[in-house]
């Protein structure tokens, strides 16, 4: 685990403890079937500049946290606590977690159609500068108070979209609409570039994405992290993390991070499976030990199976 962890940024200067995304406890249950708790007791911590991975088998919550994260209306927090720039996150609406700074890249992007790429992340954009507050002084249509000029969204979504490496057509296509998969996670990473969050919870950003694929999103990626940016990097594979270096990983099974560590615990998760970990964690698994290793389809997307 790198010193980071321990209230100072990726950059080595002294962060505000307040600014650290702390989850304490967290219990999380279906709304539609509340007693049903899918995560039992979360208990971490993302500070700014840091990058934390979490793996974890299919249906042991990962998902579930992202959202409860980010508020989603699903899902009904049972206990526990989580407090990020000084407020406490869980009284928060989404979209005032989102205007605080928080983005979650979603594991099945939903398409709007009749909704253009450009509206909809101008629409985002305007909406965030305002802050959570709503300031009144800040009117984002209105350059002189403190709104993005058109010219300078174009100029900003023209730069954002070479990072991703994404065609300008983009921009004027309905949102999600007709996209291809890897399309689809690649105009979830041009929201978070566009956006510039402080916090980003990518659910699964990698899934769908074929080699050449993953290596533009996770440099665009790359080239997103500051020490101001705290990432919650959620996936099955360790291949994203060849190109994304976690500061810490943690594993999540049946609702309960299991264990956490270094890089080389994706390594091993990678050559072992879920099986020793889980064991050791004193959980019986019911997957197999060399559960990670399987095969890819021909496009390297999705794999066949977990
Ligand atoms: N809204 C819901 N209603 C009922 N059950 C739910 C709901 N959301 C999640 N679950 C259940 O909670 C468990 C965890 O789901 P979640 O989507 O968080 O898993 P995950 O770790 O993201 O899985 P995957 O790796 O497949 O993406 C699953 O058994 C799922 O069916
Ligand atoms: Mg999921």
């Amino acid at each position: 685990m790198s010193d980071h962890t321990n209230g100072s940024g990726a950059n080595g200067a002294a962060a505000n403890p307040d600014d650290r995304l702390v989850i304490r406890g967290l219990r999380v249950a279906p709304i539609a079937s509340p007693e049903h708790e899918i995560l039992q007791g979360i208990d971490l911590e993302v500070g700014p500049g840091e990058v934390h991975a979490i793996m974890g088998p299919n249906g042991s919550g990962k998902t579930t946290l992202a959202y409860a994260l980010m508020g989603h209306p699903a899902y009904i927090v049972k206990g526990g606590s989580v407090t990020w720039r000084g407020r406490d996150i869980l009284k928060l609406s989404a979209d005032k977690r989102a205007r605080l700074g928080m983005f979650l890249a979603f594991q099945y992007p939903t398409a709007i159609p009749g909704l253009s790429v450009a509206s909809f992340i101008r629409s985002a954009l305007n909406a965030k500068l305002q802050g959570i507050d709503k300031n009144p002084d800040i009117d984002p249509t209105d350059t002189i108070k403190g709104g993005v000029s058109m010219m300078d969204f174009r100029k900003k979504m023209r730069a954002k979209l070479a990072l991703l490496k994404m065609d300008e057509a983009f921009a004027a296509r309905y949102v999600n609409e007709g996209f291809s998969g890897g399309e689809k996670k690649r105009l979830e990473m041009l929201q978070m570039a566009m956006l510039e969050p402080q916090m980003a919870i990518l659910d699964e950003t990698d899934s769908g994405l074929d080699i050449d694929a993953l290596r533009v999103v996770a440099e665009g990626v790359n080239a997103m992290l500051n020490p101001e940016l705290g990432v919650l990097l959620i996936t099955h594979y360790q291949r994203l993390l060849n190109y994304i270096t976690p500061d810490v990983v943690h594993v999540l099974a049946q609702g309960r991070i299991v264990k956490s560590g270094g890089k080389d615990l994706a390594l091993r998760l990678e050559s072992e499976g879920y099986g020793p970990i889980l064991r050791e964690a004193g959980l019986a698994p019911d997957v197999p030990d060399e559960a990670l290793l399987v095969p890819m389809g021909p496009d390297l997307g999705e794999p066949a199976a977990v």
